[in-house]
């Protein structure tokens, strides 16, 4: 049985949609306080070596299992290499988990937007943010809280209609309507940031290295689980978005264009919003250290404070920045998506329209339930921690000693294939980062850091919710890696090579 695949309409809608997946939250609201919390300056040199040594090997692998392979992780693992299907069930569950979560921060970004207009946040935005907006509360009471929920049900709607529309009518036009007003709002917003006085203090800070911090190996997992996260690679999305890629693609020369649009982006976002934070420290005449709380809170709880103290332009800053975030994690969004929504059409033969009611309906039903609560801030802040520290660097590890370790014989395939379609050629260089430098550093790294999180915890939250929430969506990867490969599909047709 067989049915035609989607494909995108042109390369550059492809490109633009991959600009769009990387570019997202990871950027904006997740990069500056990351890189905050992990030393300043001194996160670059291992961001840096994450994008050379993971980013763009990764970003490649991606490429080219999607489109030799055609399909959404487990269908084209499965076709690789018949055992490795229980690999692509672990990374869509990953991006379950991560669709899950984005959800909430998105329907955050979009209320602020709507609060920028009239600055609402008042002159206390951290307590607006905890108290007023979040009802935030350190116990796990699970209370409801309404402007929560319904904020959920508005992005949810959005990412519904967004996903009925399939590649070229869904995907492609949100693409080609948001990029741009990504581009527009979020220039505005840093050259605004970067004129205001006090700017250069911040961005000094941002830069500054704190070298004590690069012995930490908690540090270098945070720089390898967000490049993975930033460029969305190892947990299926750009496999899946390659699937949409017809024969003859350029794989190397889009994903050097991605890439780098990400990471100039990236860097452009943490300029910006640590100008922002020199600014604010300039006027109330104290340190750096004193206005940039760090946390998930960061972009929620700082930035509105700074577009207070810029009156009316504020208000302009205000909108363009939360904006953006919107816009930006609405392309992001739909892109983890369609990973579960495409291997289950993939696997069980399902129309496009059943799969997307199925597998959205469930993001949405358990993200509007985690995430309409008093405690959706530890949510996130776990939920992220687990998924993207651990879940997604399991599962690329997994990937990669599986492809190159186990099987030795697909990388040369994969490199032939991947060299004969596109301008840039990758040879031992590539092959080196896969097969040593990788899975290696990635082995010991997460190692490391798992020795930590089981000795000191993480963040001071009670091991119990630790255990149940975090080790309960990493039991549940392991679950969807085991169980799913065995449960027979309606669509098991291999690929005619
Ligand atoms: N790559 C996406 C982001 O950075 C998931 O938000």
């Amino acid at each position: 049985m067989s049915t035609q695949r989607e494909t995108w309409s042109a390369r550059s809608g492809f490109i633009l949609a991959a600009v769009g997946s990387a570019v997202g939250l990871g950027n904006i609201w997740r990069f500056p306080y990351v890189a905050y919390e992990n030393g300043g300056g001194a996160f670059f040199i291992p961001y840096l070596i994450a994008l050379a040594t993971a980013g763009f090997p990764l970003l490649f692998l991606d490429y080219v299992i999607g489109q030799k392979y055609k399909g959404a992780p487990p269908t084209a693992y499965r076709r690789m290499v018949k055992s490795s299907e229980s690999i692509g069930w672990w990374h869509v569950a990953v991006c379950m988990a991560v669709g899950i979560f984005y959800g909430s921060v998105l329907s955050w970004a979009g209320s602020y937007m709507v609060f920028a207009f009239s600055q609402a946040w008042g002159s206390d935005p951290k307590d607006f943010f905890l108290n007023g907006f979040l009802h935030h509360s350190s116990e796990i009471t699970l209370n409801f809280a309404p402007n929560l929920f319904t904020a959920l049900i508005v992005v949810w709607a959005l990412m519904f209609l967004i996903m009925f529309g399939g590649i070229k009518k869904g995907i492609e036009l949100a693409n080609k309507i948001c990029i741009p007003l990504l581009v527009l709002m979020f220039g505005a917003m840093v050259a605004r940031a970067v004129s205001l006085s006090g700017a250069s203090m911040g961005i000094e800070a941002f830069f500054t290295p704190n070298w004590a911090l690069m012995a930490d190996p908690k540090v270098w997992l945070a720089a390898y689980g967000h490049i993975f996260f930033s460029m969305s690679i190892g947990f299926g999305i750009m496999v899946t978005y390659a699937s949409y890629l017809n024969k003859n693609a350029n794989l190397t020369g889009s994903g050097l264009v991605v890439g780098f649009a990400n990471s100039s982006f990236e860097l452009l976002a943490g300029i910006g919003i640590f100008s922002a934070i020199g600014f604010m420290a300039h006027t109330q005449g104290v340190g750096i250290k004193d206005v940039a709380a760090g946390g998930p809170g960061l972009a929620f709880m700082v930035f509105p404070k700074i577009i207070s103290t810029m009156g009316e332009a504020g208000t302009i800053v205000g909108v363009l920045f939360f904006g953006s975030l919107f816009v930006a994690g609405v392309t992001s969004l739909a892109s983890i998506l369609q990973v579960p929504i495409s291997a289950c059409q993939d696997k069980f033969g399902w129309s496009k329209n059943k799969s997307v009611l199925i597998v959205s309906g469930f993001s949405a039903v358990v993200s509007i339930g985690l995430f309409s609560t008093n405690n959706a801030l530890t949510f996130v802040d776990i939920i992220d921690h687990f998924t993207l520290n651990i879940g997604v660097v399991a599962g690329a590890i997994a990937l990669l000693v599986w492809v190159t370790w186990v099987h030795r014989d697909i990388l040369p395939k994969l490199t032939t294939h991947i060299n004969h379609i596109s301008s840039f050629k990758l040879g031992k260089g590539w092959a080196f980062m896969l097969t040593l430098v990788m899975p290696i550093s990635l082995i010991i790294t997460l190692g490391l850091s798992l020795i930590g999180l089981f000795k000191d915890g993480y963040e001071g939250y009670p091991v119990w919710l630790l255990t149940v929430l975090g080790g309960g969506f990493i039991l549940a990867f392991a679950l969807s890696a085991m169980i799913m490969p065995k449960i027979k599909g309606g669509q098991t047709h291999e690929l005619d090579e």
